[in-house]
């Protein structure tokens, strides 16, 4: 895939399956994988692993975050809730490609009851691959750290 990264992964009921075989495809392909669950089908909330990924980005503990509910909407609007995350919602490998490219996205959502798991395979390796343009994208991303602060004066 791409040099070795430590990635935090989590997931509520709805895309533990496919966060497991995604971490699995993570540990084959010589990254440190952080998984913080949940690994079953018992009802969980998707905000509790959003948070605890983030957290785990936000300090550094991890480069990458990975996180899968059902849509992926769920968990993108919470990462997307920590002004230091840009949380990408892919469902192709050219949202999962243009979200690193344009975004920088440190954070990547997957609906596991959206895509199928060869997908979501090929969404990851894009993801993975994928440099951060920089360029006209920094001031873009620098209006974005500034929004938080603007909404509160
Ligand atoms: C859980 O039923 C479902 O709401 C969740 O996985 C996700 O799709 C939320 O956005």
């Amino acid at each position: 895939m791409t040099r070795s990264l430590t990635i935090a992964v989590g997931a509520d009921h709805g895309g533990a399956e496919l966060k497991n075989r995604l971490a699995a495809a993570l540990l084959e392909g010589g990254h440190q994988v952080l998984d913080f669950g949940t690994d079953g089908p018992a009802s969980v909330d998707y905000p509790d692993f959003a948070g605890t990924v983030c957290h785990a980005v936000i300090r550094q503990e991890a480069e990458l975050g990975i996180l899968v509910c059902g849509t992926g909407i769920g968990m993108s609007i919470a990462a997307n809730r920590f002004p230091e995350i840009r949380c990408g919602l892919a469902h192709d490998v050219t949202t999962a490609r243009l979200t690193r490219a344009h975004n920088d996205a440190n954070v990547l959502a997957l609906g596991a009851r959206i895509v199928g798991l060869e997908v979501a395979l090929d969404i990851l390796g894009a993801f993975l691959s994928t440099p951060y343009e920089g360029g006209r994208h920094d001031r873009r991303i620098e209006k974005l750290s500034s929004l938080t602060a603007k909404a509160e004066t």
